[in-house]
């Protein structure tokens, strides 16, 4: 009994329902290779970087087809350079985070990099936007929210547009947008979340979506999960967290053990990491903004201007006292360092188990 394609893998032409989100281009060109379909998030990269960051994932994909995610919150400046969002930042929040700093001896960052250099403002969606149209994906997926002309834009260069939605409420506004696949993503969710449980949003989002296809995401580490996603009327599963255990990532050593260590209850939703609800697996630094005393987050994005460098320079030094991802509560299907390859066939053989156990129960 095979896990067979669903109709959104014959329309983009992969063989497995699996959908791996992730910053990596070689990840994603992992993914592609095994038979699933790589979508490579371009969020956190300098927009000089990204035609060179394509071209390598295009490359490496020799024709395959891949995606490519970008975050479009809305209530961002029109521009924004980070030393005018600076010079915003209230005088408790600097004190804080430079406090923390100190305290932790954390370095200066040592180059430059998105998160110690960009703002998230309409013209850097814009010029992301640009990169991701003259490129060949065959799919772009949205989160956070979503712009019209983009959408419009991307479905008249042949590309299928995708969403990521947490609630009935936002589905119904993508897909009045015209946007073609809904991903369900839900509480479990690694990254920015809603509020509601993947296996309870996953049915709601089918049911408003008719027939355009939906993927369920949030939580999803093993092939019993895909299985469900399937029998739930998804079309196939979205993962984030689970490819971050890949060699391929070179995900830094102490947050890889942090990961491997971590189970469902490491991971927690706070807004300190961009200023929106997001799930990440915990940390010194994480805590240290719930503990008694310390100031509520900025929105994003001017939570990101303050806490960027940090950011950088924890993972820069690898910290493994403060170093701290996105990461959902998938996370306990991390239990050591792997392959995408390795990761891909065990999820399938693990929802080839599924389906014949299903079907014993016939
Ligand atoms: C490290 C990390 C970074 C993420 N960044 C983004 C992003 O930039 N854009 C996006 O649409 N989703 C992002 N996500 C969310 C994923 O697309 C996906 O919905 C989520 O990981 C699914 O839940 P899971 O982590 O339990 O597999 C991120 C997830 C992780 C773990």
């Amino acid at each position: 009994m095979g896990l067979s394609p669903t109709p959104i893998c014959d329309r983009l032409g992969v063989r497995y329902p699996i959908f791996g989100f992730s910053h990596s281009v070689d990840v994603v060109a992992e993914i592609a290779r095994a038979g699933g379909f790589g979508v490579l998030g371009i969020a956190r990269e300098m927009p000089e970087d990204i035609p060179d960051m394509l071209s390598r994932v295009e490359d490496a994909l020799d024709g395959k087809p891949y995606g490519i995610d970008l975050m479009l919150p809305k209530n961002v400046p029109k521009a924004a350079t980070l030393d005018s969002m600076r010079a915003t930042i209230p005088r408790e929040h600097q004190t804080f985070v430079d406090g923390l700093v100190d305290r932790y001896q954390l370095p200066e960052p040592s180059a430059p990099s998105f998160f110690t250099t960009q703002v998230r403002s309409e013209e850097l969606l814009q010029e992301q936007s640009e990169h991701i149209l003259r490129s060949n994906a065959a799919a772009v997926a949205t989160a956070i929210g979503i712009r019209p002309d983009l959408i419009a834009r991307a479905k008249a260069a042949g590309k299928l547009t995708i969403s990521l939605v947490g609630s009935v409420r936002h589905a119904r506004k993508v897909l009045d947008m015209g946007v073609e696949v809904l991903v369900a993503q839900g509480y479990d969710a690694g990254g920015h979340t809603g509020p509601i449980g993947t296996f309870s949003l996953v049915p709601q989002i089918v049911a408003v979506a008719g027939d355009r296809p939906v993927l369920a995401a949030g939580g999803i580490a093993t092939g019993g999960q895909v299985v469900a996603s399937l029998a739930m009327g998804a079309q196939g599963a979205w993962l984030g967290t689970l490819w971050l255990a890949a060699r391929e990532n070179h995900t830094p050593a102490a947050l890889l053990r942090r990961l491997i260590d971590g189970d469902s209850e490491a991971t927690i939703i706070t807004r300190a990491h961009s200023g929106k609800p997001c799930r990440v697996i915990r940390s010194e630094w994480i805590d240290a903004w719930q503990a008694p005393g310390a100031p509520e987050p900025l929105g994003m994005p001017l939570q990101q201007a303050l806490t960027g460098d940090a950011f950088v320079a924890m993972h820069e030094s690898d910290d493994p006292r403060l170093i701290y991802e996105a990461a959902g509560q998938s996370v306990f299907g991390i239990r050591g360092e792997t392959t995408v390859a390795d990761q891909m066939a065990t999820l399938v053989e693990e929802s080839e188990r599924a389906m014949r156990q299903l079907s014993r129960l016939d």
